[in-house]
C-alpha cells in the first residue's frame, strides 16, 4: 500500500501568532506542497521563542511521525531571529546541501538571500527545512529543493532504490 508522504508547516512570527499578520508565507508552502504529492497533517503559527519552536519541532517528529516539517521565517538576523538555532538544537544531522542549494539560487535573484541562515537537518526520519518569512522568498527557496524532496525522504527513511535510477513514482512511499 503507498502512502503520501505528511508534512507540517510551521510558521514563526511574532506578528502572526498575536493575530496581527496574516500568514502569507504558511498559505504559499500549503499552495505548493500538494504538487509533488505531499499533504499538509499539521499547521501552526508560534512566536520567536527558541524554546517553544524546539519543541514543537520534536513533538511534530517524534510523536506525529511526519516525514518532514517546513518552517517559515526567524531566519534572519533580527534579535528575535532564532530559527536556525531552535532546529539545530533539534536535529540529529543537518544536511547542507539543500540550504546551500536555497541561497545559492535565491542569491541570483537577491543579494538579501545572504541573510537568511536557513538550516535543514533530519531528527529520526523526519527532514526538517527552514525557509524564509516571505512568501516570495518561500516560493524561491521550494522550487529548488522540491525535485530533491521525494527521494530525500525515501533515503531517511530506508526506502529509497538505487540512487540515479529513475523512479516510476517518486511523489509516494511505501508505508
Ligand atoms: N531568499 C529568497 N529566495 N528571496 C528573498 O526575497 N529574502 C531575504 C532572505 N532570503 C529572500 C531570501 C531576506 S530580505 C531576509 S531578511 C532573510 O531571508 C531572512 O528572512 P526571515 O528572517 O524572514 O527568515
Amino acid at each position: 500500500m503507498k502512502r503520501m508522504l505528511a508534512a507540517g508547516i510551521l510558521t514563526i512570527s511574532d506578528k502572526g501568532a498575536a493575530g496581527e499578520r496574516q500568514d502569507k508565507s504558511g498559505a504559499a508552502i500549503h499552495e505548493i506542497l500538494p504538487t509533488i504529492g505531499v499533504r499538509i497533517v499539521n499547521y501552526d503559527v508560534i512566536a520567536d521563542e527558541r524554546e517553544l519552536i524546539a519543541e514543537k519541532l520534536a513533538k511534530w517528529a517524534d510523536e506525529d511521525h511526519l516525514d518532514m516539517v517546513f518552517t517559515t521565517g526567524g531566519t534572519g538576523l533580527t534579535p528575535r531571529d532564532v530559527t536556525p538555532e531552535a532546529t539545530l538544537s533539534v536535529v540529529d544531522r543537518i544536511v547542507p546541501g539543500f540550504a546551500e542549494a536555497m541561497r545559492a539560487e535565491s542569491l541570483k535573484k537577491t543579494p538579501m538571500a545572504m541573510l537568511s541562515r536557513a538550516v535543514v537537518g533530519t531528527r529520526g526520519r523526519c527532514l526538517i527545512v527552514n525557509l524564509p518569512g516571505s512568501p516570495k522568498a518561500v516560493r524561491e527557496c521550494l522550487e529548488v529543493i522540491l525535485p530533491a524532496l521525494p527521494h530525500a525522504v525515501e533515503t531517511l527513511k530506508g526506502q529509497a532504490g538505487e540512487c540515479g535510477q529513475p523512479e516510476p513514482d517518486s511523489t509516494t512511499v511505501r508505508g
